[in-house]
């Protein structure tokens, strides 16, 4: 890291981290720090840079605070080859109109705020109005960032196309991907690859313009980089370097921008875009909330395509599994037309075609009308708190649902149109839609469908505003969405599938009116609607901050309280928060000479530490990246890696918990079940391996993968979710290279095959994983201790007044270790801990002294880490031989 502040301090102005420093320390906005005095010093040096504006533009007034220079507005046009049917087909858009008007604000003012409807055109010709003006000129590149990774891939591919261009000049960048060039001008990118470049280069020299898309969506990057734009718009006017910032928002919530004087001083303009949206009839249903939502969706999809005129349907469910069980049904009810067979075995064939076709047509009409019971989705799984991006989307049990009782939907008299009868035989052309999709099966959806088909597109609520599909005049609406939830007593955090907002439901709805007046059907009643909240909450106000309260400190952001957050957290968030942090060796503890006054002062203001530094430069959830950080010794970090990859992944296992559908599948569960069973405890092992528990098995199932080729085959054999072990695999990767540029001279490399760890390398790892799992300690409860039967095997957690139990799939269910640590607790019948770790209880005061309540204070030298260096410092043989560990001790420098 300190390679890179030297670097990007080489383009600074000596008195910049002063400045920025200056701009923590005090209170008021923040505006009123990042243009101090020593402004008008600087000014008086006249500093023309490379792009010295044309003469003859008039001061804006936004910059009225910053140096009296004229805007900088490009005299250059840079002429865009479109094809002449995209320049016809772009015109129709109503931002088209609103080029003159948007570029003119940009050209005037530092923040301009872009609203229109989903669909009016922003993602896609913002960025070329700015490509064409000449903001990709000089080498510099426009930067897009994008809540949602289906997004950034969708759009660059888009716009590369309108543009003519290849994806070397329009390109994307995701977590794990991309294919930005040299030469790449338009750059889409998730908000978190924006974030961590800020880390590299504040000023973010690269860029003329930012666009932030999506801002309604509210995501906590989006938030934070909309809060760290505001500070750096400032300082590159500063250095007459303008940049520009633009928020793009689908619906008109903008005050949270407008009227936050601690964000904008100066309120931006706010350009709205007027778009024509075709009336949309909203039916709702008669009767509330149904459980069995999927159940409900297909039947109101195939009444749809049964009785209604043509035009595509798009329906709305909160999760990858119910999209696919969904989708699944919809082929299996109406199977995609047969293909005619070729060549002269035609003839014989034809009868043998037919008597299929009429076979499967048979099957299809028999699993119509088939009536499955279907489980409860309003159950809501509890997973770990903050790791990684919120298109991670958890998977929820969800079995293809029951038809009950049938419900009378008069679509027969609103629904319709009239005129034209609908064709009951047409195929039904079924796609899915979600974050996690594969690029090029997610390019589908804006394919026209196969002729004589009808589109059915089943999406998360990703169809919501990120993405327009075309041709959609039917919505059906859950109503439903899978949200993160954060329990802030108990840390715990659960996905739960809760009612949308009221501006949900009709963003949805609206989805409908595109192209012709649609019709959206609401599987819930008025009076259901009328009781959703007006606007979601911002995802930053419903989970733990403690990744972001970290990076924002490695980027010297101290007082976290005085960033100016679109909408700021709760303080008990920030307060826990640090506290991790603090626990984590990230922060600065409070010296205990401290006194209660200096103690409140510096409440939410800890510097951070080198360790914490580290830690920052790993793209994982702080408590992992702790693991990683004490990992570089005895050739412990290959494993650790994996092991924090692993668990960042989530879910290396299929899910085998499930309900069954039929005996058959019964069977075939308990079939699985068993085998996976057996193959945990294959990997797992015996005696000191044993006691790494379930973080053995995801070592020795990413190993034993690795070894087999990673292949589906294996992994379908071994109940292991493909998907993630390649994704686990890309982590590791990315981790490895964090891990060198780190520290070089660990001259990592990736090896996917590795050996299996020692039992003494073992040993460590338990001790690596505690020092980051410490606050997810728990403790067997004693027999003497039982209060009463609910007790019997439970543990005690600090935080949980509830016992908590070793969930059965756990290889230590049968252990009992006295000590355990866990990755999460879930709770479904009883709270059960998951990824569970065997802790020596020898190893508390000295891996987790913050956690400890010492009557006397520890003997010299303590506590056992060293937080500077993030080495475990086990300074004294004896102990360790007294508790039979029989390993040297480890230098410290
Ligand atoms: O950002 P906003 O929601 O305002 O609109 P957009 O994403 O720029 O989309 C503008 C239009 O381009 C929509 O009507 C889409 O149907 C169309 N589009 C498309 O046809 N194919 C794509 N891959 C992306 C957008
Ligand atoms: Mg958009």
């Amino acid at each position: 890291p300190s390679a890179e502040e030297s670097e990007s301090s080489e383009e600074s102005e000596p008195d910049d981290t002063p400045a920025m420093e200056q701009a923590e320390a005090g209170a008021g906005t923040v505006a009123a720090h990042l243009l101090p005095a020593p402004l008008q010093a600087a000014d008086e040096s006249p500093a023309p840079r490379t792009q010295a504006p044309p003469a003859g533009t008039p001061a804006p007034p936004a910059a009225a605070s910053a140096p009296t220079r004229p805007p900088v507005k490009p005299a250059v046009f840079i002429p865009v080859n479109r094809s002449p049917e995209m320049q016809e087909e772009r015109l129709k858009l109503p931002i088209l109109s609103e080029e003159q008007v948007i570029m003119e604000a940009v050209a005037e003012h530092p923040v301009v705020i872009v609203c229109g409807e989903t669909g009016s055109g922003k993602t896609t010709q913002v960025p070329q109005f700015l490509y064409e003006a000449g903001y990709g000129s000089d080498n510099s590149v426009i930067g897009v960032t994008e809540p949602r990774r289906v997004a950034a891939i969708a759009m660059s591919q888009r716009v590369a196309k309108e543009m003519n261009l290849s994806q070397r000049i329009v390109s994307y960048q995701i977590r794990y991907e991309g294919n930005v060039t040299e030469d790449t001008r338009i750059k889409f990118m998730t908000d978190g690859v924006l974030l961590k470049e800020i880390q590299k280069d504040f000023l973010l020299l690269r860029y003329k313009v930012v666009i932030i898309d999506e801002a309604h969506e509210r995501s906590v990057y989006t938030d934070i980089l909309i809060g760290l734009l505001s500070r750096i718009v400032s300082l590159r006017a500063k250095r007459h370097l303008p940049l520009k910032l633009l928020i793009m928002s689908a619906t008109l919530r903008v005050e949270d921008f407008t009227q936050n004087q601690r964000l904008f001083p100066e309120p931006p303009p706010v350009i709205k875009v007027e778009s024509r949206q075709f009336p949309v009839t909203v039916h709702f249903n008669k009767r509330t909330p149904l459980q069995d939502y999927s159940g409900e969706c297909f039947r109101k999809v195939c009444k749809i395509h049964r009785m209604l005129p043509a035009g595509g349907i798009l329906v709305f469910l909160t999760g990858q599994a119910e999209v696919h069980a969904l989708c699944r049904r919809l082929r299996k009810a109406f199977p995609p037309p047969r293909a005619r067979p070729q060549g002269k075995e035609d003839q014989e064939d034809s009868v043998e075609e037919m008597r299929k076709f009429k076979k499967s047509r048979a099957r299809a009409k028999k699993a119509r009308a088939e009536a499955l019971p279907q489980i409860n989705l309003d159950h809501y799984s509890v997973l770990p708190a903050g790791e990684g991006d919120e298109d991670r989307e958890a998977e929820m049990d969800d079995e293809e649902g029951a038809v009950g009782s049938d419900l009378d939907l008069d679509l027969g008299d609103d629904g319709m149109d009239g005129g034209e009868q609908p064709d009951a035989s047409l195929p039904l052309h079924v796609l899915p839609l979600y974050s996690l999709l594969a690029p090029e099966k997610q390019a589908q959806v804006f394919k026209p469908p196969p002729e004589g088909t009808r589109l059915c597109v089943v999406a998360t609520n990703v169809a919501e505003t990120s993405l327009t599909i075309p041709g959609i005049k039917y919505v059906v609406d859950c109503g439903k969405v899978k949200k993160r939830y954060y329990d802030r007593v108990t840390g715990v955090s659960s996905f739960r599938v809760t009612w949308v907002s009221q501006a949900s439901a009709d963003q949805r709805a609206g989805r409908a009116g595109r192209t012709e007046p649609g019709h959206c059907y609401r599987l819930y009643s008025s009076a259901v609607f009328g009781d959703f909240e007006q606007f979601p909450p911002p995802e930053i106000t419903r989970r733990p901050v403690e990744d972001l309260i970290l990076q924002m400190k490695a980027l010297n952001i101290e007082k976290v309280i005085n960033f100016p957050f679109p909408t700021p957290p709760s303080v008990e968030a920030l307060i826990a928060a640090e506290d991790l942090l603090i626990a984590l060796g990230a922060l600065q503890a409070p010296q205990k000479t401290e006194r209660v006054k200096q103690l409140q002062s510096s409440r939410l203001s800890r510097p951070i530490t080198a360790l914490g530094r580290t830690m920052a430069a790993f793209p994982v959830a702080p408590r992992y990246a702790k693991m990683l950080a004490l990992s570089r010794q005895h050739g412990c970090l290959p494993y650790a890696i994996t092991i924090v990859a692993a668990m960042t992944v989530r879910e290396l296992f299929e899910e085998l918990d499930r309900p069954a559908a039929s005996e058959e599948e019964l069977a075939k569960l308990k079939g699985r079940r068993a085998r996976v069973a057996q193959m945990k405890r294959t990997w797992a092992g015996q005696g000191a391996s044993l006691k790494l528990g379930d973080l053995m098995v995801l070592l020795g199932a990413v190993g034993a993968c690795e070894y087999a080729g990673c292949t589906p085959q294996f992994c379908e054999a071994n109940g292991l979710r493909y998907k993630a072990i390649m994704e686990t695999r890309r982590l590791r990767g990315q981790l490895t290279t964090a891990v060198n540029a780190v520290c070089p001279e660990a001259g990592l490399f990736m090896d996917p095959k590795m050996q299996p760890p020692t039992e003494s390398q073992v040993t460590y790892l338990r001790q690596i994983v505690t020092a980051g799992l410490g606050d997810h300690l728990a403790r067997r409860v004693q027999s003497e201790e039982l209060l009463d039967a609910k007790w019997r095997n439970a543990y005690k957690t600090p935080l949980l007044d509830d016992p908590v139990f070793i969930h059965p799939s756990s290889v230590l269910f049968k252990e009992l270790p006295e000590f355990v640590v866990y990755q999460e607790i879930v709770e479904t019948t009883k709270m059960y801990m998951k990824g569970v770790c065997a802790v020596e209880v020898q190893w508390i005061p000295s891996l987790l002294p913050s956690y400890c309540q010492f009557d006397k204070p520890l003997e010299e030298p303590a506590p056992a880490y060293c937080a500077e260096t993030g080495r475990v410092l086990c300074h004294r043989a004896s102990t360790f031989y007294r508790v039979g560990w029989p390993l040297p001790a480890v230098q410290v420098d």
